[in-house]
């Protein structure tokens, strides 16, 4: 009896169908990711190679892909330890965020605000997505980036020694502008937690597999450590400064209040490429009334 042969486009075919009866969205797309991995080419080798026999060595490696992303819904990133963002290969693991596309229309906005000795800081970098992408563009600015996971820092420091060698990212770990005391920027840049509590039961499986501390934001709105930023950044900002944030629409209003109530404008919203209403650009007041007033002094 001789064993079926199967080849490239067998396995992706019946992984593609696998994938969609396990509820993957992107299962044409993740099985030739994760073909290509096993094989160790790019996708593009597999549409050369359609009609090649694959190997049972090759085919096991596979397998063990497919079943991870299949039953566990382990996102294909942690599987193959890379992502694209901003057209950067982004080295990843389970200690940080998938960095998303979404999170780049950040990137685009921060931008045009940087030039030469511009003092940016990113807040919860991460796999370092959005400070090394800045860095790439501008490395004549001057960056610093912050995790409260330790983890997370030695994820994006090894991406920027791998994308920027040349540029100086200072990191540091603690608690939002905690291991900042007494610096501030022109442009503080963050993707902080915003997922609220109670939408655990209902996120996507894959979202299982990500670090809760770079998802869940507290409060009944996801919005707490929002709030936190936007009312510490004052402190941390130099005259002009700015504040950039990215955030679920439904919080909008709300985060507008409390940039108003820390003496900013109510913001500017930027949308991503899907055109959603994605994130908050914070800045000085238009109007100087409507800045937080420094309490008179006692009268002798
Ligand atoms: C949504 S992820 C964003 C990661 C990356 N910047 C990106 O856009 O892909 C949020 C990150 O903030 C970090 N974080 C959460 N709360 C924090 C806090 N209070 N202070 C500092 N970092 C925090 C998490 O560890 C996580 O790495």
């Amino acid at each position: 009896m001789t064993s079926k042969t199967w080849t490239v486009l067998d396995l992706l075919q019946w992984t593609t169908a696998h994938f969609k009866e396990r509820g993957v969205a992107s299962a044409r797309l993740d099985a030739e990711c994760l073909l290509a991995y096993a094989l160790g080419c790019d996708r593009l080798k597999l549409y050369v190679d359609y009609e090649k026999p694959v190997e049972e060595a090759e085919r096991a490696r596979f397998r063990e892909l497919v079943k991870a992303r299949g039953r566990e819904r382990m996102p294909v990133a942690y599987l193959t330890g890379r992502r694209e963002f901003w057209s950067l290969p982004l080295a990843v693991s389970p200690a940080v965020l998938v960095p998303r596309p979404e999170t780049e229309c950040l990137v685009e906005a921060a931008l045009p605000l940087l030039g030469a000795g511009t003092r940016v800081l990113e807040i919860g970098t991460g796999s370092g997505a959005i400070v090394i992408a800045l860095a790439t563009e501008r490395p004549d600015a001057l960056f610093w980036a912050t995790d409260r996971s330790s983890d997370a820092l030695s994820v994006a420091q090894k991406n920027a020694q791998a994308l920027v060698p040349d540029v100086e990212i200072r990191w540091l770990e603690g608690d939002l502008f905690a291991p900042l005391a007494g610096e501030r920027f022109d442009l503080v840049v963050s993707n902080p937690p915003y997922v609220a509590e109670t939408e655990r039961g209902s996120l996507p499986p894959e979202l299982a597999h990500e670090p809760s501390g770079a998802l869940f934001g507290g409060g009944e709105d996801g919005a707490d450590c929002l709030r936190r930023l936007v009312a510490e950044a004052p402190a941390h900002l130099r005259p002009g400064g700015r504040l950039l944030l990215e955030l679920d629409p439904r919080q909008l209003p709300a985060i507008s209040d409390a940039a108003i109530a820390a003496g900013f404008d109510p913001g500017a919203t930027i949308r991503d490429a899907a055109g959603t209403e994605r994130a908050l650009l914070i800045g000085p007041p238009d109007d100087p009334e409507r800045a937080t007033q420094p309490a008179p002094l006692e009268s002798s």
